[in-house]
């Protein structure tokens, strides 16, 4: 279309020159001879006629580029409306699922808790319930205790994964829940067990004072997974900021947590990280920041096409760098002596 229109601009250009040429001709020759100037103001007169031709059709195609521009963007803007409503179906569809989800693991639970129970026997953990022959994967509710001074609680225990016993204390997979919380929030825990959750430090503390077997799961957009697995796991309490304390990777994942060894937990509104910056603002979330990341599990959940722009996302650099979000993890502990 632009080239026409610089074609035409070009036809006209050169005729009005023809014409401007012609027209000093003709005055120059105005005294000689009568014929060859009337012929040439004929000659002009054409041109100009040809100039006015192509000055309207010249308006004729613009005016046409126009409505071809604006249909463009009424495309465009019927195209981002179809992709919000794409948008609102999947996040709809993912409440949807979890809600089934949640049928399914409240019917487990039931059967748990109509299980009878004896004081002697602590549900202590998920590794306890599997030892007690739970084997079925999903929520359990593990009973107060009064006497170490535990409260209820909800959990969801992995039954299957390399032998099963894991307490889950993580996980992403949904994206709708918000990883950028405050220190309290990242104390007593966050989300549901059955969709996007952190336990809560002072649970994971406490679950962790057994020696214990951290492992992270990792799933990308492509639908591949890896794993990090750590021999040794255990934290702080809340007066040591959390700090985290592993050793003994194993895995096909690499090791991206190694660089966040001995950090103590930073939130929002708690900076305990070894940088100037502020690290869990800058990473949008609650975690054992150094300066700043290797791994950046309760970072931002981005989705497919927008996963991998953006720092702040949930990263695990030794699998693919620093600006790729992941779509599913899952971070849960054992005790170190679980046999299943
Ligand atoms: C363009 O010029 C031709 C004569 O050369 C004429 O017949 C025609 O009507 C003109 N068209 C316009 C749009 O002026
Ligand atoms: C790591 O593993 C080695 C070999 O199994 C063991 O000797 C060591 O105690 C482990 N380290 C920790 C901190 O658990
Ligand atoms: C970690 O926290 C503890 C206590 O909260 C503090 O004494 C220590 O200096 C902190 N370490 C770093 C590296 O910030
Ligand atoms: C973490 O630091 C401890 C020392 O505090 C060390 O023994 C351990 O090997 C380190 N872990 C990793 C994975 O480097």
């Amino acid at each position: 279309m632009s080239k026409v229109k610089l074609n035409t601009v070009t036809m006209v250009v050169t005729l009005l020159l023809l014409a401007e040429t012609c027209a000093q001709i003709s005055k120059k020759k105005s005294t000689s001879s009568k014929p060859v100037r009337a012929q040439c103001c004929d000659d002009v007169r054409a041109l100009k006629v040809q100039v006015a031709n192509m000055t309207s059709l010249l308006e004729e195609l613009s005016r046409k580029q126009d409505t071809d521009l604006k249909n463009v963007a009424r495309q465009i803007m019927e195209l981002d409306k179809q992709s919000q409503q794409q948008d609102a179906r999947v996040t709809e569809a993912e409440s949807k699922y979890s809600e089934i989800n949640n049928r399914v693991e409240i019917m487990q639970l039931q059967t748990v808790q109509s299980a009878p129970k004896t004081s002697s026997e602590a549900l202590y953990d998920c590794a306890s319930l599997y030892n007690k022959n739970y084997r079925i994967s999903g929520e359990y509710k593990l009973p107060k205790d009064e006497f170490l001074g535990v409260p209820e609680l909800s959990v969801f225990c992995d039954m299957k994964t390399n032998g099963g016993g894991w307490t889950l204390i993580q996980r992403r997979k949904i994206g709708i829940v918000s990883f950028n919380r405050d220190w309290k929030q990242y104390k007593n825990g966050f989300g549901s067990v059955r969709g996007d959750f952190w336990l809560g430090n002072d649970h994971i503390f406490r679950l962790a004072r057994q020696p214990s077997v951290l492992r992270i799961e990792l799933e990308d957009w492509e639908g591949e997974t890896r794993y990090a697995q750590y021999g040794f796991f255990t934290l702080g309490n809340e007066l040591n900021s959390y700090k985290l304390f592993i050793a003994n990777y194993s895995g096909n994942a690499g090791d991206s947590l190694h660089y966040h060894n001995n950090t103590n937990f930073s939130t929002n509104n708690q900076d305990n990280d070894k940088c100037l910056d502020h690290c869990a603002s800058l990473r949008k979330g609650g975690y054992w920041y150094n300066c700043c990341t290797d791994s950046n599990l309760n970072g931002v959940f981005y989705r497919h096409g927008e996963h991998t722009k953006n720092l702040d996302g949930i990263t695990w650099y030794k699998w693919h760098g620093s600006l790729y979000s992941l779509k599913r993890v899952e971070m849960k502990i054992r005790p170190a002596g679980f046999h299943s």
